[in-house]
């Protein structure tokens, strides 16, 4: 995700784009094969420690694994290894490069507290493990595309959006929910002064109530790992991945349509509904095809990320936005 910002002579390019974007200039079949390799000699290591860190005692840890809801297929597709997805994220509070599995083990997860106010009945605060007792955990196998034009499969576990969004009883007038991830805590991120922190997306009361809108809270069968968002993220799988907010403090419900922060950094090519559409190229690269983070094989991307039997309906009467970026 190359953004041009206000002070971006002040830092080389490869720390202000994402690896699989810079490395696009030389071939991305190059580069995936290059952090295969990588993930295999150097980074799976790190995972390992990464996953001894985060397997410190989860208090809600007796929650999983949690059974397997087999509504959501994988189309034939196998599930990215862990190693693999542990060691390739984007996580921009600890660096823009695809490695912040070790950098984000100082996150502390715990005690976390979500907040919820703006427009419902009444604003609360609750600790998130209060908060993920009271959710019916399951186990959800979903496509994730990235803009930048990679794909992979992940076996994660939580609980429906929608279930939030029935405790916390929104007005009527709310039209949308915007999310937002920590800033009271210190990451590397936040010296980067240029990104538009707190790190925040949007959806509206309907996309947040469609029942594939996802809170995930684990993974592979445990408690999530850190860089990809513990203790609280987002998955909404047939939008791009930007969407898919990770390590999230604050639900607020408005009336507006909310800032979010790829779309403050470069409102041409991030926008606010990011739906996956292998028709509407971005700006600087064709989203037609998508490539396998582990197999490296190519296969044409679909519309909705191949989710449209879900979610097609919500955008009748829409067209006029701009669906697409
Ligand atoms: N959430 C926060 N708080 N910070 C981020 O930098 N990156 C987004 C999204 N959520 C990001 C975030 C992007 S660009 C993508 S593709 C996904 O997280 C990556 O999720 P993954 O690392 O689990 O693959």
């Amino acid at each position: 995700m190359h953004v041009i910002h206000r002070r971006g002579w002040e830092i080389p390019e490869r720390q202000a784009t994402p690896e699989g974007v810079y490395l696009n200039h030389l071939s991305r079949r190059n580069f995936l094969n290059i952090a295969a390799g990588a993930a295999a000699a150097t980074l799976v290591p790190e995972l390992a420690s990464a996953q001894r860190v985060t397997d410190i005692p989860d208090p809600t840890k007796d929650l999983y694994p949690a059974k397997r809801n087999e509504t959501y297929g994988l189309d034939g597709r196998a599930i990215t290894p862990e190693e693999t997805n542990g060691n390739y994220n984007n996580f921009y509070e600890f660096g823009a490069s695809k490695s912040v599995a070790k950098a984000s083990q100082q996150l502390k997860t715990r005690p976390w507290t979500v907040k919820i106010d703006g427009m419902v009945e009444k604003p609360f605060e609750i600790a998130i493990d209060d908060l993920v007792r009271k959710m019916p955990l399951e186990e959800r196998l979903y496509r994730h595309r990235c803009v930048e034009a990679w794909s992979m499969t992940i076996p994660w576990t939580g609980f429906p959006l929608a279930k939030l969004v029935e405790l916390v009883k929104p007005l009527a007038s709310a039209k949308y929910m915007m999310m937002q991830t920590f800033q009271d805590k210190d990451a590397p991120g936040f010296r980067q002064v240029w990104y538009p922190w707190p790190y925040t997306e949007g959806l509206t009361i309907a996309e947040a109530n469609n029942e594939l809108a996802f809170l995930v809270t684990g993974m592979y069968g445990k408690p999530a790992l850190k860089q990809m968002g513990a203790p609280l993220r987002l998955a909404v799988p047939w939008k791009y991945g930007f969407k898919s907010i990770k390590s999230i403090v604050r639900f607020s419900f408005t009336d507006k349509q909310p800032s979010t922060f790829w779309e403050a950094l470069q409102a041409s090519e991030y926008g606010f509904w990011a739906n996956v559409n292998p028709e509407v190229p971005h700006p600087r690269w064709s989203q037609a095809t998508e490539e396998d983070i582990t197999t490296h094989e190519r296969r044409p991307t679909q519309l909705f990320n191949g989710y449209g039997p879900y979610v097609a309906e919500m955008y009748k009467g829409l067209e006029k936005e701009r669906l697409w970026v």
